[in-house]
C-alpha cells in the first residue's frame, strides 16, 4: 500500500523552478530517503507534502488525502520535524513536550504515557527540568523527533534531521528511525549525507529540482553504476587527482575521506589490471608514492557522485 503518491509535483518561485515535475510513490512503513545537495529542492518538496506550501502544478496524496484540496486533513495525520528542529530553547524539556502534546490535543493518561515515551526515546528521563537550549545537538534532535511523533502519526516527515550532528549521534538517530518504521510508521527523511542512503529502504535522488535516480540501495548500485571503481591511497592526493583526471579512459575521480575513488570508463572494463598498473606508473613518474590501489565494490556515494557528474556534463 502506498502512503504517499506524488504526481508531477512542481513549485515555482517567480521564474525560478525549485521543484520540477517530480513523481514517485512511498510505501507504508518504509524508510524513504530523499537525497540531494543543498538547494536541490528537498525542503520545498517536504513543505508541499506537509500541506504548508501550495504546489504550483501537480498534486500528491499523503495518507490518501490530496495536499492541494485537503491540506487540513493531511496536517492532522502527519508528523513534521523541520530543518531547524522547531523546539523552544527557552522552555524546559518537559515544557516543550507539553507544548507539542497540547497542539495535538493530548491529555490525561494518554499525555502521561506519551510523555514517558518521548523522554525515554530521547534519553532525557533525568533531564525533564533542563532548559532545552542547554542540550547537545544530538539530544535536541532526539527530543524534536519525539515531539514530532508524540501524537502517533502514521507518516512522519523529517527534514535533514541529522544536519550538524556528530557521526555517533547520527547512527543512534538512524536506529530510532528504524524503530519507527518497524512500528509501521512511514518515514520520509531528507539528507545531504550520501552515506545515509544505505540506511533507507528506498531512495530518490534529487538534483536542481529533478529526480535523477531512484530505487533500493541494491537496485541503485546495479542499475546506475556498472563501471569499475578503484580506491587509491597515495601521497599528494590533490596532485594525483589532477593527473588522473587527464587520462581519457578514466570516467570520474572523487575524494573519499583520505582516499581517492577512480571510476574507469566502460572501455577499460576488460583490462583492469593493466589500467591499475598504468595509474601506478603515472603517479610514480610524478613523484607520488602509491600506498595502495585496488578495485572496490561501488558504494551508494560512488553511484551518486557519478550520477551528478553526468548531470553537469
Ligand atoms: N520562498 C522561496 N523563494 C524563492 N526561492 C526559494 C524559496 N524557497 C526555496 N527557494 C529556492 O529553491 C531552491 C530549493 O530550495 P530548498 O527546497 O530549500 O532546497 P534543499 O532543502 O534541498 O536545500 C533553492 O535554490 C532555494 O533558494
Ligand atoms: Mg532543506
Amino acid at each position: 500500500m502506498n502512503s504517499i503518491e506524488v504526481k508531477n509535483l512542481t513549485k515555482c518561485f517567480g521564474k525560478f523552478t525549485s521543484v520540477d515535475n517530480i513523481s514517485f510513490d512511498v510505501k507504508q512503513g518504509e524508510v524513504f530517503g530523499f537525497l540531494g545537495a543543498n538547494g536541490a529542492g528537498k525542503s520545498t518538496t517536504i513543505k508541499m507534502l506537509c500541506g504548508i506550501l501550495e504546489p504550483s502544478e501537480g498534486d500528491a496524496t499523503v495518507g490518501g488525502f490530496s495536499i492541494k484540496k485537503e491540506s487540513d486533513k493531511v496536517k492532522q495525520q502527519i508528523g513534521y520535524m523541520s530543518q531547524k528542529f522547531s523546539l523552544y530553547s527557552d522552555l524546559t524539556v518537559e515544557e516543550n513536550i507539553n507544548f507539542f502534546a497540547s497542539v495535538y490535543g493530548l491529555e490525561g493518561e494518554k499525555l502521561e504515557e506519551r510523555k514517558k515515551w518521548v523522554l525515554k526515546t530521547a534519553g532525557l528521563e533525568a533531564r525533564t527540568t533542563s532548559l532545552t537550549g542547554t542540550l547537545s545537538t544530538g539530544y535536541k534532535q532526539r527530543l524534536a523527533l519525539g515531539c514530532a511523533v508524540i501524537h502517533e502519526p502514521k507518516i512522519v516527515f523529517l527534514d535533514e534531521p541529522t544536519g550538524g550532528v556528530d557521526p555517533i549521534s547520527r547512527k543512534n538517530f538512524w536506529d530510532l528511525i528504524n524503530n519507527l518504521s518497524q512500528q509501521g510508521i512511514t518515514v520520509f527523511v531528507t539528507t545531504h549525507y550520501l552515506d545515509e542512503a544505505e540506511f533507507c529502504n528506498r531512495i530518490m535522488m534529487i538534483d536542481a529540482g529533478k529526480i535523477i535516480a531512484g530505487g533500493s540501495p541494491g537496485e541503485l548500485k546495479t542499475n546506475f553504476l556498472t563501471n569499475t571503481i578503484l580506491e587509491l591511497d597515495c601521497s599528494s592526493p590533490d596532485k594525483a587527482i589532477r593527473l588522473v583526471d587527464e587520462v581519457n579512459w578514466i570516467k570520474n575521480t572523487a575524494y573519499f575521506g583520505e582516499f581517492i575513488h577512480i571510476t574507469l570508463a566502460d572501455e577499460a572494463r576488460n583490462e583492469i589490471d593493466t589500467k591499475i598498473n598504468d595509474i601506478k606508473k603515472l603517479l610514480i613518474e610524478n613523484n607520488i608514492a602509491v600506498n595502495r590501489i585496488n578495485r572496490i565494490a561501488a558504494s551508494l556515494e560512488d553511484v551518486f557522485v557519478n550520477l551528478l557528474e553526468k548531470e553537469t556534463n
